[in-house]
């Protein structure tokens, strides 16, 4: 699925939907594009949709943030742009992070490739005149509910 998102209001919009109707815990989501496409502002939409209101910040140097759900699950926010080397995903015992009661979000997920889990879905966001195009794609086991 394809969609044309003008601004940044829409990408917050779009993201708060597609956290609200398909997400489900345990999921990992996958968050591809170039820097500046707007990845990190679709996991601000998606944490909106929560009720959290507070700042979202890039975890770019620290790689991840947590964020705690009302809900009691647990929202991760990785960046890996900066990963330099795979190990350092086995210090942060990165197998701790997918959990039936977690939610990752994962931009730049293929210098993590071999230590990451699946996606069940997998976001891209292309820059098209002013705007993004948001492509959306569901990992067909996660759809049969
Ligand atoms: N649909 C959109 N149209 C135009 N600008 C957008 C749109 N969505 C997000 N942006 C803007 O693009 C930039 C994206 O930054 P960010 O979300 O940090 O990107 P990334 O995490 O992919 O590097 C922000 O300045 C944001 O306001
Ligand atoms: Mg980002």
């Amino acid at each position: 699925m394809n969609v044309f998102l003008a601004d940044e209001a829409e990408t917050l919009a779009f993201a708060g939907r597609f956290f609200a109707e398909r997400v489900r815990p345990g999921w990992v989501v996958y968050l591809h594009g170039q820097l500046g496409a707007g990845k990190t502002t679709f996991v601000r939409g998606c944490l909106r949709a929560t009720g959290y209101q507070g700042i979202v910040k890039s975890p770019t140097y620290t790689l991840v943030e947590e964020y705690r759900l009302d809900n009691g699950l647990t929202l991760y926010h990785f960046d890996l742009y900066r990963l330099n080397d795979s190990s350092e995903l086995e210090w942060m015992g990165i197998r701790d992070y997918f959990r039936p009661d977690s939610i990752a979000f994962i931009e730049w997920p293929e210098r993590g490739a071999g230590l990451l889990p699946a996606p069940d879905a997998e976001v891209a966001l292309k820059p098209q005149g002013q705007g993004r195009v948001i492509g959306l794609t569901e990992a067909s086991s996660t759809t049969a509910d």
